[in-house]
């Protein structure tokens, strides 16, 4: 009966799953023999994650109307590539290749407005890929110069066919992968605390506490404020901090014209896209326009923001003016981040809080446009007055009060340059 038995069972189990129980698959272990290639390029990245190290967290200027604030910046635009894109191209290539996306022969595309894909190039060439980034017809050749230098390149088009574009040209094609920053950054980035273990985290809020601690007396810092491109960075913070029960609120400062403080405050615009919305040049790498679906068009997950608060892009481009004359040399992410920290602190005048928000590059990068008189005359005046905001951020500073409240009207003035 025994034998039988046995037969009969192991006819069934061939009938009902077939090939799919050769004996080779019960054999088969997939990683090996190793392909080289991709041990090495993990290998890699990890030395690079050591030559790395920690972005600088330093102190920011005391603002005279805030005695009881404290600002802590992360200096992303120390990164080996300037900007805060770095940590984000190795997040982003480490996944493609564990994931299998990429291989020795792979050529890897992204869409790009420029400091992405100068950290994307880095990246691809450190592990041997060939890169090419789609940017925008009207990208400045300081990009794309800086792109070649690290082994990349780019390809123009225009900027709302950029992602179109890419899928087309990798879509079904061998030995040719899409990275898109944009629905698979959140999957991409590192949540995990290291503890001391050699091969260190590169969750950027992973470093600041560390650095943090030995900084102040709190254990923690009370906000981490940060805008929004693709979401992916703010989300690895909003995941950390709620995985390891960290009392810091994950503030997202939003642009004007972007989508996502409505889809986060509201859970709009996942079924529409807010392009008729967008008003141009908006703050370089800060929001969004398009339709928010978390894991194919964006990387926020509304679950990672505590608060989150819309800024008025002409105000963040006072704010850049502002930092800069106080020797801060940043680009329009901490301008918008400044406003909305100020107008937080400003909620809370009597209460010490401490702030941590990135500086993501340097102003280098935006002295023809942000920092540029004329464009900003040209870009924003139809916006309001410019001059109207410089008082009112400078204004907030000294006194303790809220930037947005004291500007409030100054988006109906006329430009006053
Ligand atoms: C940030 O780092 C850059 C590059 O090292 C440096 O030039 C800049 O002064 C730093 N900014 C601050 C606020 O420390
Ligand atoms: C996509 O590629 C095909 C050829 O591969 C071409 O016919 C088509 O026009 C392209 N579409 C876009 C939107 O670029
Ligand atoms: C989303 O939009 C499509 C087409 O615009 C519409 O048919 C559909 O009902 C919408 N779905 C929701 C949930 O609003």
């Amino acid at each position: 009966m025994g034998v039988i038995g046995i037969v009969i069972f192991s006819c069934l189990l061939q009938l009902c799953y077939g090939a799919a129980l050769s004996e080779t698959s019960v054999l088969y272990k997939k990683r090996f023999p190793l392909n080289k290639w991709r041990t090495d390029a993990i290998e890699k990245l990890w030395n690079e994650r050591k030559a790395m190290d920690k972005t600088p967290l330093v102190r920011g200027p005391k603002l005279g109307g805030f005695p009881n604030l404290e600002l802590f910046y992360k200096n992303e635009s120390a990164s080996r590539t300037g900007s805060i894109k770095h940590r984000q191209a190795w997040a982003l290539f480490m996944w493609a290749i564990l994931e299998e996306h990429v291989g020795e022969k792979t050529t890897v595309y992204e869409v790009s407005s420029g400091k992405g894909a100068v950290s994307d190039a880095f990246m691809a060439r450190l592990v041997g890929l060939r890169f090419i980034a789609l940017v925008p017809d009207e990208i400045e050749k300081t990009w794309t110069d800086a792109i070649e230098a690290n082994g990349g390149h780019s390809l123009k088009c225009p900027r709302t066919q950029r992602m179109i574009l890419a899928k087309n040209l990798t879509e079904g094609k061998k030995n040719r992968f899409f990275m898109n920053q944009y629905a698979n950054l959140d999957r991409a980035e590192d949540i995990s605390e290291s503890g001391d273990h050699s091969h260190e985290s590169v969750n950027i809020f992973h470093e600041i506490l560390l650095q943090f601690r030995s900084m102040s007396t709190q254990n923690a810092p009370s906000f981490f404020v940060h805008p929004a491109q693709t979401g992916g960075l703010i989300t690895s913070v909003g995941r950390y901090v709620q995985r390891y029960s960290i009392p810091t609120q994950v503030v997202l400062a939003d642009s004007e014209f972007s989508v996502y403080f409505d889809y986060v405050v509201h859970g709009a615009f996942k079924n529409e896209s807010g392009e008729k919305l967008w008003v141009m040049p908006g703050m370089y790498g800060v929001g969004y326009w398009g339709q928010a679906i978390l894991g194919q068009t964006i990387s926020l997950d509304p679950a990672a923001i505590d608060l989150a608060i819309k800024i008025p892009d002409l105000a963040s481009v006072a704010a850049m003016h502002y930092l800069k004359s106080v020797g801060i040399s940043c680009g329009p992410c901490s301008g918008v981040n400044f406003v909305a920290l100020l107008h937080i602190a400003a909620r809370d005048i009597s209460k010490r809080v401490t702030v941590v928000t990135p500086i993501s590059i340097s102003s280098t990068s935006y002295e023809n446009t942000y920092y540029n008189t004329e464009w900003i005359k040209q870009q924003f005046s139809k916006h309001g007055s410019f001059g109207c905001w410089m008082k009112a951020v400078t204004k907030a500073v000294e006194k303790g009060w809220s930037p947005l409240e004291i500007g409030k009207y100054c988006n109906e003035e006329k430009m006053d340059l």
